[in-house]
Parts: structure tokens; sequence; C-alpha cells
């Protein structure tokens, strides 16, 4: 399928324009034109740029570039207009290529003043060569949806080269033709298998040295996402999150956590021997979620522990809630802390103003993504951007590649590359077609009368409700007592009846995640099946929450010297089939999570009390569907892995 590529050419003189226009699309004609460029005339004031810049048609057509004209000498308002619209359309739409069309250099300055770097380069107004515009123009298109990495890739399998090499496969040769594992190869793919090389093949770059495909691919994927690096991680954020951590954090710093954040944050928090100080976020209990830590315990926070190096913090949330990052970045700043924000469920904003800004924008030193999780990257394809004035690469890639596998899978990286080509030539229109669905999907679930999809303000937590929280509406999250189901009875019903897969639930409500994979028949079916089971709505019933979680008690040591010990291991329930009174006061080794929400009780170094104890035997003894990780096993009994008293007391006191 052959893209269709706008080019809007924006100016108030009408006669000018219509020739641009018209100058551009014979040369489109003429020329070489692979990416079907066309270009189309709009008005130039800011309102109408922003309406064309926004605009969605049916067409499937993408805008890629716009070029504004800034008048002829002494254009006095049409200039001041130019460079307004100019300033719109880079405020709303970033991705997109932006050329000024200028009388002389002095324009230029006001210009470049004004929209800062963000214009892409000049024609001259006296010149009209059309023909050279579009010349530029497209060989712009061209450079933004390379991608060198994929391109290498699919140029040496196709070179289909003898391989004496790793992996074992060689190509998917050992599977073809087996009688016990050839239905993999014809499962897979002969282009997957022919892709999984590694690092033997030295035209495809190296990810733990990269200094050619991979090393461009990651530069795209900078300029897209608004960083002054881009990093490929092939181990999710889960890994990048470790190797932030273990480059911003000496054994013995400070760091401000939310004490909600992934676990991935936690176990980085082991391997950096950071000193953290955890925040407690805000929860919302009626539907057991989990909102960002408020902003006047953050407030709080920096102030009394402006020696901390790092701040982290989950935006958006798993369930969609986003900070109003600007002032509390700026405030770590003026104290000298630097910024990491998990965008883990976040990858996508970049794309839509409706989900900007940023971290990034907003000013965050480092910003997480897992590509995989909303774009098109395949599972555990990650990015890590990097923003940071001080950025220490050298150091950077000394813990990355303690992290990184030297045989990291090629595909992941080609797949980084090709939903970064995606996102900027195509992101916005996917995203805005997901927008739509989200809330068209909104309005009919609410009509069925037994399900309601939750607003901000029902699922914002008391204590943050005047800090400026937003909501991806990407999130849909489902209240589903009024319909007489359980959660787990209605799952069943959609997997079983329907053949929809959630993406997780509490004990009253339902998370559907829409993505830019998300099609109109997919809203269909999720819609017809919300009505039929409104249908057949159950009588009322009682929704039994999940335990509370305790607050936190306190650390006795560093989390890094109490898991580094080899501890004692004490059983969770006493032979009396009750809470073991004789963990109270003990310190926790391990990082204890019950799953999900994947959100620690107990970290390691942390004090034990009988409030938490009785928590973990009511989860274990109601909660079915929970895992709890974190839990050693021993003669079949649960234990909890904690200090003995000789190794508590060699230790250095928190
Ligand atoms: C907030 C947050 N951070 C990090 C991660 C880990 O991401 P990945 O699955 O890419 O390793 C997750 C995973 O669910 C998450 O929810």
């Amino acid at each position: 399928m052959q893209p269709a590529t706008h080019v809007l050419v924006v100016s108030a003189d009408e006669e000018w324009r219509a020739q641009v226009v018209q100058g551009l699309n014979a040369a489109a004609a003429r020329l070489p034109n692979p990416f079907g460029l066309i270009a189309v005339g709009c008005p130039c004031d800011a309102a109408s740029a922003a309406e064309a810049v926004l605009a969605t048609g049916p067409t499937q057509a993408d805008l890629q570039a716009v070029v504004i004209d800034h008048g002829p000498r002494g254009a006095g308002e049409q200039g001041a207009q130019a460079v307004l619209a100019a300033q719109r359309i880079i405020d709303l739409r970033p991705e997109l290529s932006l050329y000024m069309v200028l009388e002389d250099d002095a324009d230029k300055l006001l210009v470049e003043q004004l929209a800062s770097n963000a214009v892409d380069g000049y024609f001259f107004r006296g010149e009209q060569d059309h023909t050279g515009w579009f010349r530029i123009l497209a060989a712009e298109i061209a450079e933004k949806a390379e991608t060198p990495f994929y391109d290498a890739l699919k140029d040496y399998v196709a070179q289909a080269k003898d391989s004496w090499h790793t992996p074992g496969h060689a190509g998917g040769d050992s599977f073809r033709g087996s009688p016990w594992v050839g239905d993999f190869y014809d499962f897979v793919g002969e282009e997957m298998l022919r892709a999984d090389l590694s690092v033997s093949v030295p035209e495809l770059d190296s990810l733990l040295h990269p200094t050619g495909v991979i090393a461009q691919a990651q530069k795209r994927a900078a300029k897209a996402f608004g960083a002054r690096a881009t990093f490929f991680a092939t181990n999710g954020t889960s890994t990048s999150n470790k190797v932030i951590f273990q480059t911003l954090l000496a054994p013995g710093d400070k760091l401000l956590l939310d004490r909600n954040c992934h676990k991935s944050v936690h176990h980085g928090v082991i391997l950096s021997g950071a000193r953290p100080v955890y925040l407690d976020s805000s929860v919302n209990r009626h539907y057991g979620i989990f909102g960002p830590v408020p902003k006047a315990t953050l407030e709080r926070a920096i102030a009394e522990h402006a020696d901390a190096k790092v701040l982290i913090l989950t935006s958006c949330t798993y369930d969609g809630l986003r900070y109003d990052l600007k002032p509390i970045i700026a405030m770590a700043h003026a104290a000298g802390i630097k910024v990491i924000v998990d965008e883990a469920w976040y990858g996508h904003a970049r794309f839509h103003p409706e989900l900007r800004p940023t971290a990034l924008e907003c000013g965050a030193d480092y910003a997480t993504q897992s590509t995989h999780k909303v774009l098109s990257a395949f599972s555990q394809a990650s990015m890590i951007h990097v923003n940071d004035p001080g950025f220490d690469e050298h150091l950077f890639r000394e813990n990355f590649n303690m992290h990184t596998s030297t045989s990291p899978q090629y595909t992941l990286i080609a797949s980084l590359d090709v939903a970064r080509r995606q996102a900027v030539m195509e992101g916005y229109r996917l995203l805005d077609r997901s927008l739509k669905f989200a809330f068209e999907l909104r309005e009919k679930i609410n009509a069925t009368g037994a399900f309601r999809v939750l607003e901000l303000d029902d699922l914002l937590p008391e204590e943050v409700r005047g800090d400026g929280i937003r909501l991806d509406p990407t999130k849909l999250t489902i209240d589903i007592s009024a319909s007489g189901y359980s959660a787990d009875e209605l799952r069943a019903e959609l997997i079983g009846r329907y053949n929809i897969q959630v993406e997780k639930n509490t004990h009253n409500t339902l998370t559907l995640l829409l993505t830019i994979g998300t099609t109109r028949s997919k809203v269909s079916r999720l819609f017809d099946a919300m009505l039929r089971l409104a249908k057949e709505k159950r009588p009322p019933r009682v929704y039994h929450r999940v335990p509370e979680a305790p607050r936190f008690t306190e650390l006795a040591c560093l989390p890094r010297d109490a898991f580094y010990e080899a501890g004692e291991r004490l059983p969770l329930i006493d032979e009396q089939g009750q809470p073991n009174a004789a963990l109270a006061g003990r310190i926790c080794c391990d990082q204890i999570v019950p799953y999900p929400p994947g959100i620690p009780v107990l970290v390691p170094g942390q004090v034990i009390d009988p409030v938490i104890v009785s928590y973990l035997v009511r989860l274990l003894q109601t909660q079915k569907s929970i895992d709890l990780h974190g839990l050693a096993l021993v003669d079949g009994e649960l234990h909890l892995r904690v200090l003995k008293p000789e190794e508590r007391a060699a230790l250095p006191a928190r």
C-alpha cells in the first residue's frame, strides 16, 4: 500500500498560495514521488493553520510537512501572523517538518527568535523554484521515513548469506523440514527466522557499541521523541529503569521515589545501593486504584531532602493518571535534583496534542518508555530518552552494557525503528482514531445502563484533586458494580463467549487499553459483548475490596544491604494457622509484591510489623487470583526471608 503525503502551504496571499500548490503538484506529477506527496493550501492565521494540521480526512492521507509564507518584505501583520501560525503548529505537531518562505535573511532572524530551532528549512520568496522546493520536501520526508536498522536487516536477509555463526538455528535451517519442530518454522515465519541474526554480522552494527545503523536509528528516534539522545533497550522498561539508576546513583545516594513505582524501580534501588525516601502515593480506595503522589507531599519531600540526587515518578500510571509535571520538575531542578519519569505507559504521548506534554517536554532529564506497550514495537522493546544536560554517556554505556545481552534480538531493534517511523508518519492520525474510539466507547458503554466508564473525577483520589492531574483517555476503566457480575466472572464471560481479553481488573473495575492497533471492528465487537452482558444483568452483589495495603513502616538499613545478607526464613503462618507473630520487628530481605497490582508491600530493609503480616495472610486467604512475589517456599510452606539478629547488628544503621 502506497502512502499519501500532504504538504500544507500556508499563506495569506491567495494568489501566491495557489501558484505554489500548483507548482509543487506539477513537480510531484513529473518527478519520482514514492510517498505520494500532494500540496494543499491553507489561509495564514494561527486558527486556520491549527485546524488544518489537526484535520484527519477519510482519504488516509497524512500531513507530513508545512510550508509557511512569511510574506513580502515589510509584510508587518502578515509576517506576525505567519510566525504565530508556525508557533501554533510546532506546539501542536512537533513531528511535522516545517519550512518558512522568506523575503530575505532579515526576516529569518525574526523567525528564528520566535520559532527557535524547530524550523527545518527556508525557501526564498523571490525564487519560486517549485521543482527545487518539491525535491527538498520529498527528500526531507524520505529521510524522516527512513528506517536505517530495519532497512539494513532486510537487505542483509535478502542477500541470503550462509550462516556459520550464532544463532544455532542458522536462519531457521535447523527447524525446516524437521518432523518434530518444523511447525515452529511455519508458525514463526521464514523471514523472522532469517532476521534472527547476531553480533557476528558487522553490517548490522552493535547495540552495545553502536556506530552504524543502530546509532542512526537511535538518532532518528531522539529527534522524533524530542530527546538529546535515545537508546534502544531490548529488555523492556524494567531494565531501562535499572540502567538509569545505576548511572545516576552511587551507593548511599539519596533518592526520592513513589513507593508505588514499578518493581523494577525497587530493584534499581537494590542494585545501585541508593538510600530511598519513599513517598506515599494517593489511593482511590473505592476502586482499588493507586494514583499519583500528592503535589504537597512532593513539595515537602523536595524541601526536606534537597540533598537527594534523583526523583522518579510514574506518569501516566497504569490507569492513565498523569501528573502536571512541569512545576514538579522545576521544583526538583531548583533543588538540584534530577528527574526520571517512568513513561512505560505513555510512549505515544508525543504524537497527539491531546496527550502532550510529555515528560521531556516538561523538562524531565530521563524518560523510559515501553514502546511495546502502546506503539507497534515488539514486546520487550523500550526506549530510554535522555535530556540531562550533565549526561555522562560513558557511565551510562557501562551500565547499559552491564544489563544488555551480548546477543540482543535483532527483530526487536528493527521493531523500534519501525515503531518510530510509524509514530512520526501516521501516529497522529492513528491516535486520533483511538481517541475517537475511546470517546465513542465511553458513550456506548454508559448507555448499557449496567456498565459505566470512569471519568477523571471518578478516578482521582481525594488527596490529588487540586494537583492538575489529567487522564489518558485511551485507558478505559469500567465500573462493573451495577452489573451484578464479579470481575472474574466478567473476564471469564468476555474471553469465553466473546474472545475478548482485557488489560486488567480490580474488585469492581475492568480496564481496557486502546492503542494504535485498536480497530473499528474490535470496538464494535466489544460494544456488542458489553450490551449482551448488560442485558443479562445479574442480581446486585456485594463487591469485596482487596484488603487495603498497609502503610510503610520504616527502613532499618539500605535495601541493598538487607538483600545481600543470607538471612533466615521464617514461616508467614504459625503452627496454629495464625499470622506468625515472630515476624514482627524483623527486617525483610526481599521485595514482597502482590501481583496485580505489582506494588511492594515490603521492600528489602523494611521493618515488618503485625499489620503487614496479617495483611499478607489475608491476601493469600481471600484473593485467589493474586500472586505474592518474593515469598520463599520451604517444605511447601510460605516463608519470609528476614535478617538474622547478628546480621542486623553488624549492618550500619540507616
Ligand atoms: C510503570 C511501569 N514501569 C515499568 C514497567 C516495566 O516495563 P516493561 O514491561 O517494558 O519491562 C511496567 C510494566 O508494566 C510499568 O507498569
